[in-house]
């Protein structure tokens, strides 16, 4: 066993398809660089944060399904904003499942994005891998019924399956502004749901974002800011009518339209992130301070999980 060991993961916007992943339907996202860090060290107890109960339930999670070894203390440092659509949740499990593995020997970058996934289902109780394999390869990345790019791996769940691929894409500039409501993962899905339930016409609605996200991968790979734009206003108008958008989502992209080729929600919504792509990055950042929101500034990341120097 090896201790002290770390290991760190990017958090993550979705480009495009949320919740329609959630059905099986392929979606695009691209990490960030904001990372999450987790450290192991030996502990007189089992330990997360120098705490034997509370903190992240992640965390505990990935130790419950992971850890058989003498007590540990797996602290966790982020910079990613929590419950914002940014992907924080999985970055801190992605990390702490890196660190665990580590500390064995048995790191594997698929075998950290499978168990990363298994402890966020666990915690949100229904999930796609979209956040936990993004986090764990970097880049950007096709989640999909097939694959859309290079191979990375393949998840399932029940009777579900996911084929994760690597894009490669230029760096298409980005502008995230958060709401300062919290974006509930859980809520949203089960939301979605019911939704569907209630109105199966709504099925519609998921096809058409099925489409869009495979009519995306094109311009992405082309670095088209335009089309781009013209696909966020598409996916954004999508989801608002899965009933996913809250006003001050609406308020943002309006501050926001006329400084970007396109802006939407990003991640469960009700609440959480917008993206943008700007054409102007300081009018856009300014309009959305003015608009009284905060803005953080951040590039796509080529690099998923990683093992970090104690
Ligand atoms: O809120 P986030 O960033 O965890 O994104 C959730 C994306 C959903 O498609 C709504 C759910 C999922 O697990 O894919």
């Amino acid at each position: 066993m090896r201790l002290p060991v770390a290991a760190s993961a990017p958090g993550k916007v979705i480009l495009f398809g949320e919740h329609a992943v959630v059905y099986g339907r392929p979606a695009i996202a691209v990490a960030i660089a904001l990372r999450a860090r987790a450290l192991l060290v030996p502990s007189d107890r089992l330990r997360v944060c120098g705490r034997e109960r509370g903190g992240s339930a992640y965390v505990w999670a990935a130790l419950r399904r992971l850890w058989d070894g003498p007590a540990v203390d797996l602290k966790i440092a982020s910079d990613i904003p929590s419950a914002s659509g940014m992907g924080s949740s999985a970055a801190v499990s992605v990390s702490s499942v890196a660190s665990i593995l580590l500390s064995r020997s048995e790191f594997s970058v698929e075998r950290v994005a499978r168990e990363a996934f298994e402890v966020e289902f666990g915690v949100q109780g229904r999930a796609s891998p979209t956040d936990t394999s993004t986090s764990t390869a970097g880049g950007a990345v096709v989640i999909s019924p097939r694959w859309e790019g290079e191979r990375l791996w393949e998840i399932r769940k029940g009777k579900k399956r996911w084929r994760i691929s690597r894009v490669q894409i230029p760096e298409i500039p980005l502008v995230v502004v958060l709401s300062g409501r919290r974006s509930d993962t859980g809520k949203m899905v089960a939301r979605v749901a019911r939704a569907l339930e209630r109105n199966p016409s709504l099925w519609s609605v998921i096809d058409s974002i099925e489409d869009l996200v495979r009519e995306a991968i094109g311009p992405l790979r082309r670095g088209d800011l335009e089309s781009l734009g013209e696909l966020m206003r598409e996916n954004q108008r999508l989801l608002r009518e899965l009933g996913v958008s809250h006003p001050v989502l609406e308020r943002i992209i309006e501050a926001l339209e006329p400084h970007v080729y396109g802006a939407k929600l990003t991640g469960a919504g009700g609440g959480g992130s917008v993206i943008a792509i700007p054409r102007d990055r300081k009018k856009a950042v300014d309009a959305a301070l003015r608009a009284g929101f905060r803005v953080v500034s951040t590039s796509m990341s080529p690099t998923g999980v990683r093992q970090e120097r104690v």
